[in-house]
């Protein structure tokens, strides 16, 4: 399956997808909605090809996720994975990719929605937060959850620490979730 990831910032989500050897997917293009994001480098590194776009250029979301939704076409893809991408997904993308995009949270959902939610874990003092992978509806980190891991918080944790901690099960997590779903939408394609 050829799939699309979306990052706005680091892209090590991103990094981890392209490396993982996983090989029920192919990663053909990486959106991104910020020119300096270090993601891009990434994808340039890889020889993977990026659609940057500024969204102030354009007169609103539906704009925009309709030229996403042409470059995504173009490239015959079949698999959504939001990696770090900053924005809601609207319409244009919910219909065209219905149940085929996905989402990595640095928490354990339906805690701590929206941004910032290593922060908000430590600012509740939680002892135990993690990582979850859900698809996308139209809400804010609210669709069907499909993978979690739990991470214990230590007193001594800082952002930093807890954040690396995220990052390290994140990275080894999203890509078999990836490959999971891939899986079973191939079978899906082969029996119709
Ligand atoms: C990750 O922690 C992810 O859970 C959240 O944004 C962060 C992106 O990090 N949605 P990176 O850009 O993949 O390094």
């Amino acid at each position: 399956i050829k799939i699309a990831v979306f990052a706005s910032g680091s892209g090590s989500n991103f990094q981890s997808i392209v490396d993982s050897g996983h090989s029920a997917y192919e990663v053909v293009l990486l959106v991104c909605d910020r020119p300096q994001a270090k993601a891009i480098d990434r994808a340039k590194k890889a020889g993977i090809d990026s659609f940057v776009f500024q969204p102030k250029q354009y007169p609103n979301k539906q704009v925009f996720e309709r030229e996403i939704v042409q470059h995504l076409k173009e490239k015959q893809v079949g698999f959504i994975a939001l990696a770090g991408y900053m924005r809601l997904i609207g319409p244009t993308l919910l219909t065209e990719y219905e149940g085929k995009i996905i989402n990595i949270h640095p928490s354990l959902l339906p805690a701590f929605p929206g941004k910032d939610a290593v922060g908000q874990a430590l600012a509740k003092q939680v002892k135990v937060t993690g990582v979850t992978v859900h698809f996308i509806d139209e809400g804010m980190d609210t669709g069907p959850i499909i993978a979690q891991e739990p991470i214990y918080v230590h007193n001594k944790d800082t952002k930093e620490t807890l954040q690396q901690k995220i990052h390290q099960i994140e990275h080894q997590l999203y890509p078999e979730v990836i490959q999971d779903l891939c899986l079973t939408i191939g079978k899906e394609t082969i029996k119709k």
